[in-house]
């Protein structure tokens, strides 16, 4: 049987229940895995949704970033996802996306990011998991495996993919399935560190992915507005901006 998982907003609970299962890691380096949301690109110049100015704050994501919005009006869910695709196209990575690219030099390292912008692969990290797509690529609407990245910000009502249909965002919309939870689960419950940065941890299925990571296994959460995650052992709250925060943490954990 194929469970899927549905992109939801909720607060936090305790997934514990549904860690289901262990594997041995037979690795010689330790495996790192980072879940980073929209709080690691913030000094990038790029908004996150659920701060005072987030985009969620101004905007309804029913109206922009769902399969109904995308029936109801493709102009404007374009011109949204062109306008924030622009802003990506011109920012840089910040102090936080470089510091965690040093952290080659010890572990193996894994980014789940919800992230839609490429701040990490053009910092130099090379294993990044997009869970919720990714900005600068486009996609068929007839065939979801034509997927093709984009060489400008700007994609138009007319854009058709080659068998003729109207291209889309790449990106997954609220109500949509997930299609990368299954690996990035298998990833989480590998770790031997596990970070958390920037994300408010209520857009699941990706905010669960802490509970797949083994109770023993040290984690971190950096985030300004961190809360103590219930039923979770061995976390580390570290209430700092990404961009002093992560540079710290992986100081630390490379002289460790
Ligand atoms: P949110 O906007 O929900 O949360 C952003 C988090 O970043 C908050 O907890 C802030 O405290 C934190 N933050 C702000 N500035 C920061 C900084 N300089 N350093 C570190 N943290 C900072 O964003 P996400 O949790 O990423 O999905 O949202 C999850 C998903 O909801 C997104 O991937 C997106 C959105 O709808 C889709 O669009 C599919």
């Amino acid at each position: 049987m194929r469970v899927f998982y549905y992109l939801i907003e909720s607060h936090w609970m305790s997934f514990r229940k549904f860690r289901t299962f262990e594997i041995q890691n037979i690795n010689i380096m330790q495996k790192i895995v980072i879940l980073t949301g929209a709080g690691v690109s913030a000094e990038s110049g790029i908004q996150t949704f659920r701060d005072g100015d987030g985009l969620w704050q101004k905007y309804r994501f029913e109206d922009l970033a769902s399969p109904q919005a995308w029936q109801r009006d493709q102009k404007l869910v374009l011109d949204f996802y062109n306008w924030r695709r622009k802003i990506v196209w011109e920012a840089d990575p910040n102090p936080a996306h470089k510091a965690l690219v040093k952290l080659k030099e010890k572990f193996d390292v894994q980014i789940i990011t919800q992230n839609v912008d490429d701040l990490h692969e053009r910092a130099g990290s090379t294993n990044v998991l997009h869970l919720h797509g990714e900005i600068r690529k486009a996609r068929s609407t007839v065939d979801p495996d034509l997927v093709y990245e984009m060489d400008n910000w700007e994609l138009k009502l007319g854009d058709t993919c080659e068998k003729g249909s109207q291209l889309r965002p790449h990106i997954v919309w609220f109500g949509e399935s997930v299609p990368m939870i299954e690996p990035a689960m298998q990833i989480a419950s590998e770790a031997d560190i596990f970070m958390v940065i920037g994300t408010s941890m209520v857009v699941y299925p990706a905010a669960s992915l802490i509970v797949y990571v083994r109770p023993d296994k040290p984690k971190y959460y950096i985030d300004p507005k961190a809360f103590a995650v219930s039923g979770i052992s061995n976390l580390e709250v570290i209430r700092e901006k990404a961009g002093e925060g992560v540079p710290e943490l992986v100081e630390g954990l490379l002289n460790d």
